[in-house]
């Protein structure tokens, strides 16, 4: 159980349409209710509902982010990109940044630092999403990849209060399975500790469920999570959040 201000994030990735919209009736009752007095929670859907989203939340405290951007900030052509200003003319206040669905796809530490200088130039707070693969973890490599990835991914950029770090191992993400509870506090004390401002949020994302939260609420360090598959269902969302407070 946790008193602590929390961060519900939800990754809707490339899932949802209009008719999706109707699942939000739910939450939005529920984020007016006491059980969320002490946390926020914002959704990232796919570009294509941000601005029906924005509507939607109009009289409530859910945000709304994206899911990645173009790294400039200038407009121009780049045939299906849009970038931070556009997210957030349309009604964004965060964006994700880094997932390792885009490092995968060739997303470099070099362009994410570009992306995450030009989101916080629009004033979009970020979610700078870290962590190892599989075969690094075997290595005994996460915190040496999770130096790196802080390193260049935030090279000079000094003021960090509207970055949220969000360490996602790759071997959890849809997987089902979750780091051990004594690792996972070690990791993100190491994530911390790589701040001088201790007040640095780190979310933790990966395989998120309502069952699994009893375990994953008493990792005490942990400011929140990124929930992927569960947060597309109202009731499993609505559930995780619950959990982290009972
Ligand atoms: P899952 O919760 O589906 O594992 O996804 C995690 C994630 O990638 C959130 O960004």
């Amino acid at each position: 159980m946790t008193n602590k201000y929390m961060y519900f994030v939800a990754n809707w990735k490339m899932y949802g349409n209009l008719s999706s919209l109707n699942t939000l009736d739910k939450v939005i009752k529920f984020s007016k209710s006491k059980e969320i007095k002490r946390g926020r929670l914002i959704y990232c859907p796919p570009n294509t509902l941000i601005s029906s989203f924005s509507k939607k939340f109009r009289n409530c405290q859910i945000g709304i982010g994206g899911q990645n951007c173009h790294e400039s900030k200038n407009y121009g052509a780049h045939t299906g990109f849009v970038n931070c200003h556009m997210l957030k003319n349309i009604g964004a206040h965060f964006v994700i940044i880094g997932h390792s669905e885009n490092r995968e796809k060739g997303e470099s530490d070099k362009l994410i630092n570009q992306k995450i200088k030009s989101a916080l130039e629009a004033k979009l707070k970020v979610i700078f999403c870290i962590g190892e693969t599989l075969n690094e973890k075997r290595k005994k490599k996460t915190y040496s990849i999770l130096s790196k990835q802080i390193k260049t991914g935030l090279k000079n950029i000094k003021n960090k209060s509207n970055i949220f770090l969000a360490y996602e191992p790759v071997w959890a993400i849809g997987s089902g399975i979750i780091p051990k509870p004594q690792d996972l506090l070690k990791t993100v004390k190491f994530i911390k500790n790589k701040f001088k401002d201790r007040s640095t949020k780190v979310l933790y994302g990966g395989s998120v469920n309502p069952q699994n939260i009893t375990n994953l609420r008493e990792i005490n360090n942990i400011d929140g999570f990124l929930i992927g598959g569960a947060s597309q269902n109202a009731k499993k969302f609505i559930d995780i959040v619950k959990k982290t407070y009972t």
